[in-house]
């Protein structure tokens, strides 16, 4: 039974992954990579220096720690000056209201975002006060889909991972939802989100009790035809053992051991 709730940051609570879009485009042009949106959606939700990382492997280059060390500081510069515009009008469509009443219908909130920025953002935009518990790009290290943000946050929230869905806008978010053992609400299509339990494109006038109800419904479902699929495979594959045994390519029949005598 789902008792938490943890949200991801940027792309799900504010507009933010454009100021990423924007700074990333501004280094990497600066650096001449070539750098687009298909790019950046493989660098949601992942940690900055990763996708330093990531940008400068498409561009074939390589730098010294140094020169990362400044590369991120002027990124999460060019960030902060498009960001500090941000007012509680940037919170994005459905947000605080479902925020509001997922604490008033009950569930536990927490932050599980890779953003070293989290916590000055959502008290810019005025939601720092509808968590229970926070965990951010300060307090794990290993980016997403490592599965770290989520399990810390289900253990501040003092449950367990299966009593928790994750809100992600990212497929390296997905992932390290469902590698967390956890429910995954996508935010966005389902073709950029294609293993999330359910895509939806906003919180928007969404009743927590029953998308939690639907996505226990949708697990149940996924778990009963695996664990179908799992018992059609093993049948095959004695029938397939049995088969094998009855008839040897060498013409020799030996005795079944799976079938009665
Ligand atoms: C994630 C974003 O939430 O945070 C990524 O989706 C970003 O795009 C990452 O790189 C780290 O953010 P920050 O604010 O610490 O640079
Ligand atoms: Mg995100």
């Amino acid at each position: 039974m789902i008792r938490g709730i943890l949200f991801d940051l940027d792309g799900v609570l504010v507009d933010t992954a454009k100021f990423h879009f924007l700074a990333w485009q501004r280094m990497a042009g600066e650096l001449g990579i070539a750098f687009g949106h298909d790019e950046n959606e493989q660098l949601k939700g992942v940690s900055r220096r990763a996708s330093l990382e990531k940008i400068l492997a498409w561009g074939g280059q390589t730098l010294p720690e140094p020169e990362m060390e400044r590369w991120m500081a002027t990124k999460n510069a060019w960030y902060l000056e498009y960001v500090t515009t941000m007012t509680s009008a940037d919170v994005l469509p459905g947000a605080t209201e479902f925020l509001r009443s997922a604490r008033e219908a009950g569930y536990r909130i927490a932050l599980g975002s890779a953003s070293k920025n989290a916590l000055p953002i959502l008290e810019l935009v005025g939601i720092l006060n509808l968590f229970d518990a926070t965990v951010d790009g300060n307090d794990v290290t290993a980016s997403k889909p490592d599965p770290s943000v989520f399990l810390e946050g289900a253990r501040k929230l003092n449950l367990e991972p299966h009593e928790c869905l994750v809100v992600e806008d990212a497929a390296a978010g997905i992932e390290a939802a469902l590698c967390a053992g956890m429910l995954a609400l996508g935010l966005g299509t389902p073709e950029a989100l294609p293993k999330a339990h359910r895509v939806l494109p906003d919180l928007q006038d969404q009743d927590p009790r029953s998308l939690v109800a639907d996505l226990e419904a949708r697990a149940a479902a996924i778990a009963h035809a695996g664990a179908e699929g799992a018992a059609a495979e093993r049948l095959a594959a004695s029938a397939h053992a049995a088969a094998a045994t009855h008839f040897p390519a060498d013409g020799a029949a030996t005795p079944n051991t799976h079938l009665p005598s």
